[in-house]
């Protein structure tokens, strides 16, 4: 198996949350599709809405050129909404939150 089509662990700290990352996901989809909700709004490297420190791990970037200056990078701040995880990583995301089920469907029964 090649390091590109591997799973990899993303920790999302201080909440310690764990999200299993697929092949060609970036991280902020990794974490949507997990039930976690994480800042954003662009999706695309742009807005910097999703803006947060890489605390451990090796990454890529899925555009060539994410909104960050090369200081920002140098500090370790990364865009996790073009981000691809090449191991396992530990990203800093305080604002992270279990996303709020759906309780519409669970109303709309008619009990
Ligand atoms: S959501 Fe806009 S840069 Fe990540």
């Amino acid at each position: 198996m090649t390091e590109a089509a591997r799973t990899f662990a993303l920790i999302i700290e201080p909440g310690g949350h764990f999200v299993a990352v697929r092949a060609g996901a970036t991280l902020l989809e990794a974490a949507l599709q997990a039930g976690l909700s994480l800042p954003r709004s662009c999706r695309n490297g742009t807005c910097r809405a999703c803006m947060c420190r890489l605390v451990d791990g090796e990454i890529a970037y899925r555009v060539e050129w994410p909104g960050l200056t090369a200081e920002e990078k140098a500090e370790g701040w990364i865009l996790p909404c073009v981000v691809l995880a090449r191991s396992d990583v530990t990203i800093d995301q305080p604002e992270a939150r279990e996303a709020m089920p759906d309780t519409r469907r669970m109303r709309s029964r008619g009990f």
